[in-house]
């Protein structure tokens, strides 16, 4: 989500919601695991939109929320963002070829409460510029989420990830961040990416649930919004990637409620 200047209060869930949020999650996950098959060249992301928006109304029953959400209303009911664009990519009828590297956002709303995921997709053999960038970000999303757990400040979530990006040569993006996350798309906090002494005074709880989804670019960080108001792209054109999860702080560290099935070995690749 876009940084934003005004900050609202921070929900801790109940173990009813928690559950509503782990369905959610579920759903979201399934979604990408789903879709993976289609990702091939020649495929537009209109296609791809259409498949996930038939399979996400149809078979889970629920609510694509991107669709309308916002202002001006996102036109689709998935982010497709390829190459060197960060986020916010609107499906079209442009074929993915050969080479591309794609980053599939899904948010499915049902009975009320959301689950938010990305990952990276790569069309054909990848470069292994691409694979290294993809990589490198995952390992970022999921270091962040090992400092999660309750007394934790959500500086360090910042601070490992831009850490890990630095080291790599990469930088990150900062005009977006994860966020609060439950009966509504985005709630407070703001996950920053990057560290800031500010959200070092922010104290995780048992309860809250937010999402961790860094944008890491191969060359500046900076960034441009196209004129359709929504599709955020590097400024030197550079490739840009990002993973999202959507996580719970648990008692004694963190549960990810977004997990796949192929994610099970996650930590033997940190
Ligand atoms: N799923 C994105 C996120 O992770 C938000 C997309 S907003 C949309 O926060 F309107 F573009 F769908
Ligand atoms: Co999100
Ligand atoms: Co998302």
């Amino acid at each position: 989500m876009a940084k934003k200047e005004r900050d609202q209060e921070i929900t801790l869930k109940t173990p009813d919601e928690i559950a509503k949020m782990r369905v959610a999650g579920k759903l979201a996950a399934d979604v990408l695991d789903m879709i993976g098959e289609y990702v091939k060249p020649g495929v537009t992301t209109d296609e791809l939109d259409r498949i996930c928006h038939d399979y996400i109304v149809n078979v889970q029953q629920a609510i694509p929320a991107p669709l309308n959400y916002g202002e001006p209303p996102f036109p689709k009911s998935i982010c497709t963002s390829v190459n060197h664009v960060i986020c916010h990519g609107i499906p079209s009828d442009k074929k993915l070829k050969e080479g591309d590297a794609i980053n599939i956002d899904i948010t499915v709303i049902k009975d009320g409460y959301h689950g938010d995921t990305s990952k990276m997709f790569h069309v054909g053999k990848p470069s292994i510029a691409a694979k290294r960038l993809s990589d490198i970000t995952q390992q970022c999303m999921y270091l962040g989420i090992l400092e999660v757990r309750p007394g934790a400040t959500f500086g360090a979530i910042g601070k490992v990830i831009q850490k890990h990006a630095h080291n790599n040569r990469f930088s990150v993006v900062e005009e977006f961040c994860g966020h609060g996350i439950g009966s509504r798309f985005h709630e407070a906090p703001q996950i920053l990416h990057y560290y800031s002494k500010d959200s070092d005074k922010l104290i995780m709880q048992a309860g809250m649930i937010f999402t961790i989804e860094p944008m890491i670019n191969q060359g500046r960080r900076d960034l441009k919004i196209m004129p359709d108001k929504w599709t955020a792209v590097t400024k030197d054109h550079k490739l840009s990637a990002q993973w999202e999860h959507t996580v719970l702080v648990t008692q004694d560290g963190f549960e990810i409620l977004t997990l796949r099935a192929e994610e099970a070995e996650w930590r033997s690749t940190l």
